[in-house]
């Protein structure tokens, strides 16, 4: 048995220090140090035969030598994960998918690999075998080509995998992985270093593209060192909340793709479902001649979605008022109704206010503002707008509505889904010759008071 030595490693940047100190000497962060015991065993490339004659070849090789073949990337039987790593997934990649417990990591994978051609082998640390085939039902989807293993040390994962030659492998999740020239616990900075680096090492020789499933802590980063974002291609994010239906997959990293890209589930009884059509989702039909509600015409990653906002205004029954929104900065709320105040003279320093933007979704374009004033507006003055009537503006200070990026693609969207109007800001040039619906500038929130209720 090799001799243990007990070092701390930085939790940030995984830098290594021989004894405890409050501050990392390499990347300057404070308390981030964490003690480990690690053996001294000489690491071992997963590939643990050796072969000699191999590694004598040279290795190098001209960039213009090097073939590249379109058929490098595996187009997966999902839209949305095809469309957030840039086409399909890349073969011998590495990639990192991230989220709170019970967001569904792994329904979803399990899932692609139930509808997958390819052969394909899920591993996972968390469930055994059982417990996945119940997952399996409840998505009620076999697959011949789908394989299962419950196990955590990666020598035996290799051995199996040596066996079996899976296309593509699932790994959930890296935390509770286990390679044996380690000493320390599963889940440590040093086991998910050198299990990441094996996992790698596999990727690449055999051009198996490998998807690991990473816990996040309680502040919503992904556990682990840093260290592990930086060594896989790709890193994505799976988002929502716990008690809406909606399931959003951003994308934080990628080498072989662009990060504004974004994913849309719906997780119902049988799994989750691609929603390829947002915009339809998430406005709701009924809500017409409804004061307070009101459609803006936002961009979400590359996309354009149009979502509903709620807003609700009344007299606060107590001394100080109520200011609650979700899914919409509590800050902008603020700064939106002092702009109603100041500039357009509206009361509402009495009244009590809630926003809400339905589905559960979280939305930090500033383009919504315009919609987010018209709810409140309407709901102030308890008239329902038209209902096929939608906004794309920023609201600035001065209570003026600013241009917002990429408008064409947000008119187009709204034109799309049979919307008669769109209120924009008129520093916009925009040719809407190829619309069916009406453009209307606004120069400031009190231009649309005049629009909107006179
Ligand atoms: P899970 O994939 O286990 O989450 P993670 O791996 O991210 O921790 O998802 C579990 C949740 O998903 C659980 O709360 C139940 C829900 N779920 C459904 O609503 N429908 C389904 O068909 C499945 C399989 C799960
Ligand atoms: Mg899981």
């Amino acid at each position: 048995m090799a001799k243990a030595k007990t070092v701390y490693y930085c939790q940030n940047c995984g830098a290594q220090h021989p004894k405890w100190q409050g501050q990392c000497n390499s990347c300057k962060q404070w308390n981030t140090l964490v003690e480990e015991v690690i053996s001294k065993t000489e690491k071992k490339d997963w590939h643990t035969d050796g072969n000699t004659a191999k590694s004598l070849q040279p290795k190098f090789s001209k960039i213009e030598d090097i073939a590249y073949e379109v058929e490098d990337r595996i187009t997966l039987p999902d839209k949305e994960l095809n469309r957030v790593l840039g086409g399909g997934l890349v073969k011998g990649s590495l990639i990192l998918l991230g989220g709170e417990p019970g967001i569904g990591k792994s329904t979803l994978l399990l899932q692609l690999c139930l509808k997958l051609k390819l052969k394909s082998l899920y591993v996972s640390g968390e469930e055994s075998s059982k417990q996945i085939k119940m997952r399996a039902q409840r998505i009620s989807a076999t697959n011949d080509n789908c394989y299962i293993l419950a196990d955590t040390s990666t020598q035996n994962i290799f051995k199996q995998i040596k066996r079996l030659g899976p296309e593509i492998l699932i790994i959930d999740s890296i935390q509770t992985l286990k390679t044996e020239f380690v000493e320390s616990s599963p889940g440590s900075i040093s086991q998910i270093r050198a299990c990441t680096a094996e996992l790698i090492s596999f990727a690449k020789d055999t051009n198996t593209p490998v998807i690991l499933v990473g816990h996040i802590n309680k502040e919503g980063h992904l556990a682990g060192p840093k260290i592990l974002e930086h060594m896989v291609d790709t890193v994505l994010q799976f988002e929502g909340d716990q008690n809406f239906i909606y399931r959003i997959i951003r994308v934080q990293k990628n080498r072989f793709g662009a990060t504004h890209e974004l994913g849309i589930y719906e997780m119902f009884s049988g799994g989750l479902k691609e929603i390829l059509n947002p915009s339809k989702i998430l406005i709701s039909n009924h809500n017409h001649n409804l004061s307070g509600t009101s459609i803006a015409a936002t961009i979400e990653g590359m996309r354009p979605l149009m979502i509903e906002i709620q807003a609700l205004v009344s007299s606060a029954v107590y001394g100080t008022p109520q200011r609650s929104s979700t899914g919409y900065n509590a800050k902008r709320l603020n700064m939106v109704l002092a702009v109603l105040e100041k500039r357009a003279g509206f009361k509402l320093g009495a009244k009590d206010v809630f926003l809400n933007i339905t589905g559960g979704i979280n939305v930090d374009d500033p383009a919504i503002d315009l919609a987010v004033v018209a709810a409140i507006l309407s709901s102030n003055d308890d008239t329902a707008l038209e209902h096929n009537i939608c906004f794309a503006g920023e609201i600035g200070l001065a209570g003026e509505v600013r241009p917002v990026p990429r408008l064409e693609q947000r008119i187009a969207e709204a034109d799309k889904l049979g919307f008669e109007k769109i209120f924009i800001s008129k520093h916009t040039k925009v040719s809407t010759n190829a619309y069916n619906l009406d453009v209307i500038s606004l120069g400031s929130v009190t231009d649309l008071v005049e629009v909107l209720f006179s």
